[in-house]
C-alpha cells in the first residue's frame, strides 16, 4: 500500500514538532509557512524557537536528505503534492477574549483554492484548538465553496485535537496517551487512522484511538484543558484555605488528595497560577462560546477568577511584610510561564508585575534562565533584567519565586541572606522546604503559614 504523505500548514510548536516527528519515522512531510526567514532556518536544521529536543531531531531529518522532509514558503505546492493537509495554525485570544479564527479561515481558503485544481481525493485535518462547529462550518464549508468539490466525495475532513505540552512537545508527539479522531465520515477517519497505525505501530497498544464526530472532538480539547486548569485553581483555593490554619501545608494536603487513584496528584500544584498559550485562551474561548449560546459557565468563571487572584495574593504577601513597596527592590526569580521554555504568553509574572506597579513598586528586577529576550519584548522597561541570580538578589528587599526552574530549586537560605538587603523570600511555586527556610529568614509560602 502506498504510504500517505502529509502537508503541515503552520510551523509553531505543534506544527513543527509533528512535522519532524512524522519525517523521523519515514513519513513524507512538507511543512509550509508564509515566513521566508523561518523556512530558511528550518531547512538548515535550525529550530526557529526553543523547544526541548526539537533542534536535534530537526537536524537529523534535514541531514538525512532522503526527501522525507522540507519546508516550503507558501502552501500551494505542499497541499498539491500530499494526500493529507493538517491545519495547525494559531487560534489566539482576540481583544474581546473570543477565539480569533482568521488564520484558520485563511488556511481553509488556501486548501480550497488548491483542491479546485487537484484531481485526487484529499483529506484535511484540523489540529488547532477550535470552538465546536468550526471544522464543519468554517473549514469544511469554505473548502467546499472555494474548490467547487463535494465534502465526503472529493475530499474528507477530520478534527484531531492535540494535547502536547510545551517543553515535552517531542515526547508527547511520539508517545501520546490517546489519539482522538473526530471524523466527518468513516472514510476520512479510516485514512487518518491508517496514517497513525503506520506512525505509531506498537505504541497503539498503549494509546487507544477514539473515533467520534467533529464537534465532540473539538470539545474534548476544551474539556481537557479546562479540567487541568480547574485542578490548578482547586489547589489554589485549598492553598488559601490552608493559610487560614497555621501549620497546615497545601503541598501535603494535595499529596494526600492526589493519592486517590480517581484523582491523581498531577496538576494539583498550588502557586502563582497558570499561564501559557493554551489554558487562559482556551477557557476564555469556550466561555465566550457558551455565553453566545445563552449559558453562563459558572465553574469556568471561578477557575479564571481564582487564577487572577493569585497574583494579587502574592503581592499582598509582599506588602504585608514590607508595608510600602515604593522604595523597595523586588526580585522575581523566573519570568517564563513555566520552566523549560522561553514563552511569556499569559505568564503569571506579568500579572504579578502589573499588580506590583499598581501598588507603586518602581524597582522591580527579574531573572530568567531562558526568557530574558522574550520577557523584554513583553515587559519592556517596566522592570530591569538581571543576568544572573547574584545580580538579581544583590541588595533586594524581597525575592519572589515565580517559575520553578531547576537552578532555583538548589538555592539555600544562606545565599539569600548573604546577597539581599533584607532576606525575605516568597515561594510562589513551593520549591523550598518550609521548615528550612522559615527557620533562617523571613519566609512566606503559598498554602502554608508557620505554626506560631
Ligand atoms: C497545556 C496542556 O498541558 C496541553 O495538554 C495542551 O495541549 C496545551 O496546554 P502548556 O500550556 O504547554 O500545556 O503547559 P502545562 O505544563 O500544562 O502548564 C500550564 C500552566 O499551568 C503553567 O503556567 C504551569 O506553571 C501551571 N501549572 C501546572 C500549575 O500552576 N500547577 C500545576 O500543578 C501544573
Amino acid at each position: 500500500m502506498k504510504k500517505l504523505s502529509v502537508s503541515i500548514l503552520g510551523t509553531g510548536f505543534v506544527g513543527l514538532c509533528s512535522a519532524v516527528c512524522f519525517a523521523h519515522r519515514g513519513i513524507k512531510v512538507i511543512a509550509s509557512t508564509h515566513n521566508e526567514e523561518k523556512a530558511n532556518l528550518i531547512n538548515q536544521g535550525i529550530a526557529p524557537f526553543y523547544e526541548v529536543e526539537l533542534e536535534e531531531i530537526l537536524k537529523e531529518v534535514v541531514n538525512r536528505n532522503d526527501g522525507n522532509f522540507k519546508c516550503l514558503v507558501g502552501r500551494k505546492q505542499a497541499i498539491l503534492d500530499t494526500d493529507i493537509s493538517m491545519i495547525i495554525v494559531g487560534t489566539p485570544m482576540g481583544e474581546d477574549k473570543r477565539i480569533d479564527l482568521t488564520l484558520m479561515e485563511k488556511a481553509a481558503k488556501e486548501i480550497g483554492e488548491v483542491l479546485r485544481m487537484k484531481e485526487n481525493y484529499h483529506l484535511t485535518v484540523v489540529r488547532s484548538t477550535v470552538i465546536p462547529g468550526t471544522t464543519r462550518n468554517l473549514v469544511g464549508d469554505t473548502i467546499q465553496k472555494i474548490s467547487g468539490k463535494e465534502l465526503g466525495k472529493d475530499f474528507g475532513l477530520c478534527m484531531q485535537p492535540e494535547f502536547l505540552a510545551e517543553g515535552r512537545s517531542i515526547k508527547d508527539t511520539f508517545y501520546p496517551d490517546r489519539i482522538v479522531i473526530g471524523e466527518f465520515d468513516k472514510k476520512s477517519g479510516d485514512i487518518l487512522q491508517e496514517l497513525y497505525e503506520s506512525f505509531y505501530g506498537d505504541h497503539l497498544k498503549k494509546a487507544p484511538i477514539l473515533r467520534i464526530n467533529l464537534e465532540s472532538a473539538e470539545l474534548v480539547k476544551y474539556g481537557n484543558n479546562c479540567l487541568l486548569a480547574t485542578k490548578i485553581s482547586y489547589a489554589n483555593e485549598f492553598a488559601n484555605l490552608a493559610e487560614l490554619v497555621p501549620g497546615v501545608d497545601v503541598v501535603q494536603v494535595m499529596k494526600g488528595v492526589g493519592l486517590d487513584y480517581r484523582i491523581c496528584e498531577r496538576f494539583l500544584g498550588a502557586g502563582v497560577g497558570f499561564g501559557g498559550s493554551c489554558f487562559p485562551k482556551d477557557i476564555n474561548a469556550i466561555k465566550a462560546f457558551a455565553q453566545s449560546k445563552g449559558y453562563d459557565p459558572r465553574l469556568l468563571n471561578a477557575v479564571l477568577a481564582i487564577n487572577d487572584d493569585q497574583a494579587i495574593h502574592i503581592v499582598d504577601l509582599a506588602e504585608n511584610t514590607l508595608n510600602n513597596l515604593s522604595n523597595k527592590k523586588i526580585a522575581l526569580l523566573g519570568l517564563a510561564f513555566k520552566p523549560g521554555t522561553d514563552d511569556m504568553r499569559q505568564a503569571p509574572s506579568i500579572r504579578i508585575i502589573n499588580e506590583l506597579k499598581r501598588r507603586n513598586a518602581s524597582n522591580i528586577i527579574g531573572y530568567d534562565p531562558k526568557a530574558k529576550e522574550s520577557a523584554r519584548e513583553v515587559l519592556g522597561n517596566k522592570i530591569q533584567y538581571a543576568n544572573n541570580i547574584e545580580e538579581l538578589l544583590k541588595d533586594a528587599d524581597c525575592a519572589i519565586i515565580t517559575t520553578e526552574w531547576d537552578e532555583f530549586k538548589i538555592l539555600k537560605p544562606s545565599k539569600f541572606i548573604r546577597l539581599m538587603k533584607n532576606p525575605f523570600v516568597i515561594d510562589g511555586r513551593r520549591i523550598f522546604s518550609f521548615e528550612e527556610f522559615d527557620k533562617e529568614l523571613t519566609f512566606r509560602a503559598i498554602g502554608r503559614v508557620a505554626l506560631k
